[in-house]
């Protein structure tokens, strides 16, 4: 394995389209995401890709907004549980982006917010593990000896449970749409309205369905990177009064009525401090840190030769922390994305680059918004008392292994949204 956070090398590979092959880590993720978008290479994942890309149109993603809104407030609400002392606010994130995902490319209402949905999220904690594991193991990167180990039989169960969740999400929506059709014959004024899953339920490539690995894939990928960022902006924020205090005047801009309820998606694009915020929290925790790709051919780099077949590491994090793009680069400020935008554009890769990138990211920065907006409008987030050292751990996703602890205090201020 090569690891690298040089900017010539990332130029070189995440903008050329020799390197869309994954590097062969990503095939401990195989068995439970299958040909997936993330895990799939050559002409399946070109063909996957042009199909699903229209879904994540700008138009498409503006009827997402009220599904955000909507989970956002149920968060809210179970905050509230948790006031005035230090907590960890992932799980609750984690549960909150599940739902996101669920009802709105899904288009299915699981509310796993107000039941308990714990058995996925640690089927996918072991599942991201146990790759992570594999990928660094003498004895396990065997498939043969592998099946020895007790990470094997936790992977069974994990699978079992993954596999059973996404095909009860695959039935639920089929139910769904039964049931709208069968309304459609009696009332014409009912129309159903399309999701993502849809789009996978009707879709053939070269006569094979692709529903299950993508309803796999996209759970997975759209609900536990957004939980990381959103955990990992509110640490930032609680730690950083100042700039909350900068993002607060600006929700108090943007919604001077106190009686205006209803969030829009022209408001969430005009929060610009925010949007700020939120990059530079990615800087410091991108969501992955980690990205893998095969080399192709043998190549060269400087005086370095990368032999044909093995893995070049992507360092992201490590990249986002180099003093050579960013001035004093372990502070948080979200100012210097100010003066950014444009320059050096495999510096800052928390969504990737090149034609492999997140195909999610500008669904991501709606959620991130408007979940982060509604917390900032509703509780003063304060550090702990002493200030948490996050553990970060790279489990595909970034994580801290002691937790991401917060305080909240709910805000005098009538922002009662
Ligand atoms: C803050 C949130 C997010 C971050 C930081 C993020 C980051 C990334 C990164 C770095 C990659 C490239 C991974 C690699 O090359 O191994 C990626 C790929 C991907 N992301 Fe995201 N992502 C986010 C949210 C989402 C969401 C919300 C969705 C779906 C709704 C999504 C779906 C995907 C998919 C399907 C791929 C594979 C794309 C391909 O290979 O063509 N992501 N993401």
């Amino acid at each position: 394995m090569f690891l690298t956070s040089n900017h010539q090398i990332l130029e070189h590979v995440l903008g050329d389209r020799k390197f869309l092959k994954k590097s062969d880590k990503y095939k401990f993720l195989k068995p439970w995401l299958g040909n997936g978008l993330l895990t799939s290479e050559g002409e399946i994942w070109k063909k996957h890709r042009r199909l699903l890309t229209p879904a994540f149109h700008f138009e498409i993603l503006q009827e997402f907004v009220q599904v955000f809104e909507k989970c956002g407030d149920i968060l809210v609400e179970r905050f509230q549980n948790e006031i005035g002392h230090s907590f960890d606010v992932y799980p609750y994130v984690t549960f909150c982006t599940l739902d996101i995902i669920y009802e709105s490319i899904m288009g299915v209402n699981l509310n796993v917010q107000k039941g308990d949905s714990a058995e996925y999220v640690d089927s996918v904690h072991d599942m991201t593990r146990i790759m992570i594991e594999r990928s660094v193991s003498p004895i396990q990167v065997h498939d043969f000896l592998y099946r020895f180990t007790k990470n094997y039989s936790t992977q069974k169960r994990a699978l079992e449970h993954l596999h059973r969740q996404s095909t009860e999400v695959i039935n639920a929506r089929k139910k769904e749409l039964q049931e709208m059709r069968n309304l459609g014959r009696s009332s014409k004024a009912t129309k159903s309205k399309k999701v993502f899953l849809d789009l996978l339920l009707e879709a053939r490539i070269d006569g094979r369905g692709l529903t299950q690995e993508e309803v796999d894939t996209f759970l997975f990928a759209g609900h536990e990177t957004t939980a990381s960022a959103v955990s990992f902006t509110l640490f930032c924020l609680a730690n950083h009064p100042d700039v909350q205090e900068k993002a607060l005047e600006e929700q108090r801009s943007i919604f001077p009525d106190e009686n205006k309820m209803k969030v829009t998606h022209a408001d969430l694009q005009s929060m610009k401090y925010l949007e700020l915020v939120i990059k530079e929290s990615m800087r410091l925790y991108p969501p992955v840190p980690i990205i893998g790709r095969q080399i192709p051919t043998d190549t060269k780099f400087g005086d370095k030769l990368l032999p044909q077949g093995d893995s070049l590491i992507i360092f992201s994090f490590g990249i986002h922390r180099e003093e050579k793009y960013f001035e004093d680069p372990e502070k948080f400020y979200p100012e210097r994305f100010e003066r950014r935008d444009g320059k050096l554009p495999y510096g800052y890769i928390p969504f990737s680059a090149g034609p492999r990138n997140c195909i999610g990211q500008k669904f991501a920065m709606l959620e991130l918004k408007s979940v982060v907006s509604k917390i900032v409008r509703n509780f003063e987030l304060q550090p702990t008392f002493p200030v948490h050292e996050l553990q970060l751990v790279a489990e595909s996703t970034l994580k801290s292994a002691n937790g991401v602890k917060v305080k909240m205090h709910p805000r005098k201020l009538n922002f009662a949204f």
